[in-house]
């Protein structure tokens, strides 16, 4: 097994056309290309003369680190290729969209660079509108919007909030990362995980004693939360049932469901596993719950307090035994025998693989930033790796799991 780990991004290498209209929201653009940039993406503007006074052209050549056209002819009265431009963009985005040039799409006028490409455009379109309230709220502004639909063209819908002219309601245009996230989803299909659906548990659970204290594990919930975002990076469609944890995933497109207690965390896994096509178990649930939950808040008073703790059911072994055409593989954290009580996990627990880690290592377990894990899969062969952070080990993971499907699916 490569040691390295592949980093999937659904903009890599995708050639995006930027067509730049004269509004305010002109100046984000900047913004923007350094997004598509780091997403992987290469961008060419094109830009109308009014959308000059508000962003300059060098600023934008120098970000996308391609030359700027707002002309048919450039400086040397060479002509600027609107169809070539075109067919070279695996996507056309125009942001800011105003009124006007809105209009113009509409109705197929064609008096200026954006508009030209507009036209010759063969790939998804997709426009973040950006105008003052009443005039997004305009119906010949909400017709012509409904004719770009028609014509298969991606809205980007105006967000609400203060505008240029002092009033405040809907027509700001939508945030780079919103715009960023738009065009993302639609490239997603390219991406090796797409169509599957990932259930990731992480975190600890929590088990109530009274209404104020509880029986809980130091878990920090990072491995897990970055396996949901490295699993979603991949393209697939992430369910993150998460135990008390202020660790959170970055990835927009993950579904997170919040929960305490292990039998919270059973329920919810068990409401979703039918669907599911890849389940990752990488919570620290509790193994034992007090038997009794005071209804109260439990006074001191003796000397000594004895809880009687129950056994919490084993949501991986339920997993396993439901198990169809799921791939399932659960997390083992041990002090000692790491590898052997790691093997018997995957038999007693019906498992495709298991991520092994030691809690007495440095650098490795929880509330650290750290992990170095062995895979050990069904047939008992292992695969070890460096100490890494977390997110760099979810990638391992994501990339072993894609090895994997492909050798058994
Ligand atoms: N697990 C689970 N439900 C439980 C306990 C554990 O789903 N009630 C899962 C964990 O999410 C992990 C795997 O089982 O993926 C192994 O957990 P671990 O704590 O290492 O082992 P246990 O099975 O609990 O056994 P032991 O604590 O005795 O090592």
């Amino acid at each position: 097994m490569a040691d390295g780990f592949l980093i999937f991004m659904s903009l890599k290498n995708k050639h995006i056309l930027l067509g730049i209209t004269g509004g305010i929201a002109a100046y984000k653009c900047a913004h923007l290309v350094r997004l598509f940039l780091k997403e992987g993406a290469h961008v060419k503007i094109v830009m109308t003369k009014s959308a000059e006074d508000f962003v300059t052209a060098k600023t934008l050549s120098v970000l996308s680190k391609n030359e700027v056209v707002s002309d048919f002819f450039d400086k040397d009265d060479n002509w600027n290729n609107h169809v070539a431009l075109a067919e070279w963009a695996d996507s056309v985005v125009i942001a800011p969209l105003t009124a006007n040039t809105l209009g113009k799409f509409a109705h197929g006028l064609c008096d200026n660079i954006v508009t030209a490409c507009y036209l010759s455009a063969r790939n998804k379109v997709f426009v973040a509108p950006a105008m003052d309230l009443d005039m997004y709220q305009h119906p010949t502004t909400k017709h012509n919007l409904d004719c770009l639909r028609k014509n298969g063209n991606i809205i980007i819908p105006a967000e609400n909030g203060e505008l240029a002219s002092g009033l405040s309601g809907e027509g700001r245009m939508a945030e780079p990362e919103t715009i960023i996230e738009y065009v993302k989803h639609f490239f997603i299909n390219d991406l090796p995980l797409s169509g599957r659906k990932v259930l990731v548990n992480a975190g600890p659970t929590y088990e109530a004693i009274d209404p104020v204290r509880f029986v809980g594990n130091r878990s920090s919930g990072k491995m897990g939360v970055a396996l949901a975002d490295e699993f979603a990076k991949a393209g697939a469609q992430v369910t993150l049932i998460l135990g008390p944890s202020h660790q959170r995933p970055t990835e927009k497109s993950v579904t997170m469901i919040a929960i305490e207690s292990a039998d919270e965390m059973l329920t919810q896994c068990l409401s979703i596993f039918d669907g599911i096509d890849i389940a990752i178990l990488s919570a620290a649930v509790a193994d034992y719950r007090p038997k009794d939950v005071a209804t109260s808040k439990i006074k001191k008073s003796d000397e000594s307090l004895i809880l009687e703790l129950v056994k919490t059911t084993d949501i991986l072994a339920t997993l396993g035994k439901k198990k169809k055409k799921q791939l399932l593989a659960g997390f083992a954290l041990e002090t000692d025998h790491v590898i052997e009580y790691a093997k018997e996990k995957i038999a007693k627990k019906n498992l495709d693989f298991i991520v092994a880690n030691s809690a007495s290592e440095a650098g490795s377990g929880f509330a650290v930033d750290t992990n170095r894990i062995t895979i050990i899969d069904k047939h008992n062969k292992l695969y070890n790796f460096e100490l890494k952070n977390k997110q760099e080990v979810a990638k391992d993971i994501v990339h072993f799991t894609l090895n994997y499907l492909k050798t058994h699916d």
